[in-house]
């Protein structure tokens, strides 16, 4: 028998409205690995990532039919605990989404919105922790009041990775989370997400397909709102069993 997928979906569709973004999709994202999401521009691949945490519950008349499972739960339920699930699958964005606050009280705003605050020193802690595991710690132990702008875009991107590891998640979402840094950033970036996916489950948006053979164990190709293949990293970038997939990763399109 196949593992148990930490995220499967069965037949999920999603409409904007009468537009119609996903269409039958059928993935099971396996977990402790990094899972790619690529494709063209448009074809998806940001609303299936926020389907995972229901966040397209956000957007205005969508609709979404199917099923999408995780750890066997079916989390469109309607009886879903939204706060739980979202910190149980964390979210990463493409720009760093820092607030305008203390890299301390960055760390903490999460842990109050979530309810987890505790004695002083029992924070003090997670955040150490949290800024431990993004490789920060030794950086900026002597400036935790410091204004979390004044960081570099890459520090600021580790933070905020910080900022979900720190609500203790299982899964983490990261939608195209370099593409705002340079090169050496990314590298830097991508190394430590090979580090995370040894406790989490990764699943990261990328243009990048580059970036999707270095960092993935696993890719899913997109086109058109369908999952068009989804195999291990190696087998999409050399021996594809689509036609589609192949004059995608060619440079064929998009
Ligand atoms: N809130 C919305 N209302 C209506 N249509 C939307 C909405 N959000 C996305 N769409 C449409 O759904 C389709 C898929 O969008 P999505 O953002 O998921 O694509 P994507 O693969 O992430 O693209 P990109 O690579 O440009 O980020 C696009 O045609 C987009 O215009
Ligand atoms: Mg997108």
């Amino acid at each position: 028998m196949e593992p148990q997928a930490k995220i499967e979906t069965k037949d999920l569709n999603l409409f904007y409205g009468t537009f119609h973004a996903l269409t039958d999709v059928n993935i099971r994202i396996p977990a402790r690995a990094v899972t790619a999401i690529i494709g063209p521009s448009g074809c998806g691949k940001s609303t299936l990532l926020r389907c995972f945490n229901r966040m397209n519950d956000l957007v205005e008349h969508t609709q979404v039919t199917g099923r999408i499972a995780i750890d066997d739960q079916n989390i469109l339920e309607p009886q879903t605990d939204l706060i739980a699930l979202r910190r149980k699958v964390g979210m990463v964005f493409q720009r760093p989404n820092v607030f305008s606050l203390s890299i301390y009280n960055n760390l903490k705003f999460g842990l109050r919105i979530h309810g987890m605050l505790s004695r002083r020193n029992e924070i003090r802690q997670s955040v150490r922790t949290g800024l431990e595991q993004v490789g920060l710690w030794d950086d900026l132990k002597d400036k935790l009041s410091a204004n979390a702008h004044t960081l570099t875009l890459e520090q600021q991107q580790r933070l905020c990775i910080a900022r979900v590891l720190i609500l203790r998640p299982d899964i983490i979402l990261l939608d195209e989370p370099c593409s705002a840094l340079d090169p050496i950033a990314t590298l830097r970036v991508e190394e430590l997400l090979r580090v995370l996916c040894k406790d989490y489950t990764l699943v990261i948006v990328t243009h990048n397909m580059q970036q999707a053979a270095r960092v993935s164990d696993f890719t899913g190709f997109m086109y058109l709102g369908r999952l068009v293949e989804f195999a291990d990293t190696q087998k999409i970038f050399t021996n594809p069993a689509e036609q589609l997939t192949e004059d995608y990763i060619r440079g064929s399109f998009g």
